[in-house]
């Protein structure tokens, strides 16, 4: 397995990875700045891939700053790894995931993040939205470049296989093609719908980000509110019945 690497707005590469097993990329953000940012370590067992990518942008030692989503082997499961490469590193998200799960697991605690707080990178500002259950997990939160508009947004959006690292057509069809083909599988009911999703997904729709960095699957520009609009209207309709 090999990295691709995509700067998919100012200072932000997505580093992709398709693992051909899972028949999914697994994509990690890094925002290089005086005080570089990684979004997702990726899996434990595919850190040199991810190493590999970071080290083609800035030396991995330097980084600053890893974030997540929410505590999963894709999201930061590789986070030791990434502590020990990085003396100045220290994790951040949300302080449900620092507290339950992350300052367990990790080397060096994490840094816990209140809603709206923000991290200031250099140019780029992050702002940390506390995001529960969405895309999953009580944990989750998601991240927002507020200066060039990228919202790093974990599993919305999913779809498998290994399309192109960045479109400016549509991630919603796809998107919502992959909830439909799910719901039949083993990995039925990831994303719960809660009273909680709808305004939560609106609450991002607000933000009018101009890019979308997916985790699995090609990064979106252009008219991102419309896409997370319609993605909320496709969870309402797929998965939301009876739900407030
Ligand atoms: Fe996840
Ligand atoms: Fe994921």
């Amino acid at each position: 397995m090999r990295p691709n690497v995509t700067e998919i707005a100012a200072d932000v590469f997505r580093i992709s990875t398709f693992h051909p097993e899972f028949a999914i990329q697994f994509n990690q953000f890094l925002i290089a700045d005086d005080e570089p940012f990684l979004m997702h370590t990726g899996m434990k067992k595919m850190f040199s891939t991810t190493l590999e990518g970071v080290a083609s942008i800035i030396d991995p030692s330097k980084l600053r700053w890893i974030g997540f989503s929410h505590f999963e082997s894709d999201e930061c499961g590789a986070l030791n790894e990434w502590l020990k490469v990085a003396p100045q590193a220290q994790a951040v998200c949300s302080f449900v995931g620092a507290v339950v799960m992350v300052n367990d697991f990790a080397d060096r605690p994490a840094r816990p993040l209140a809603d709206n707080e923000i991290l200031q990178l250099g140019r780029h500002r992050l702002q940390f939205l506390s995001t529960p259950h969405v895309p999953h997990c009580w944990d989750a939160g998601l991240f927002f470049e507020t200066v060039d508009r990228t919202l790093l947004c974990s599993d919305l959006f999913f779809h498998p296989e290994n399309p192109e690292p960045l479109t400016e057509s549509d991630v919603v069809g796809r998107a919502r093609q992959s909830i439909v083909q799910s719901l039949s599988g083993p990995m039925a009911n990831d994303m719960p719908y809660t009273v909680y999703t709808d305004a939560t997904l609106r609450r991002l729709a607000a933000l009018e980000p101009h890019t979308l960095g997916l985790m699995h699957g090609s990064s979106f520009k252009g008219n991102s509110r419309q896409q997370i609009l319609d993605l909320a209207a496709a969870l309402k309709e797929l998965i939301g019945k009876g739900v407030a």
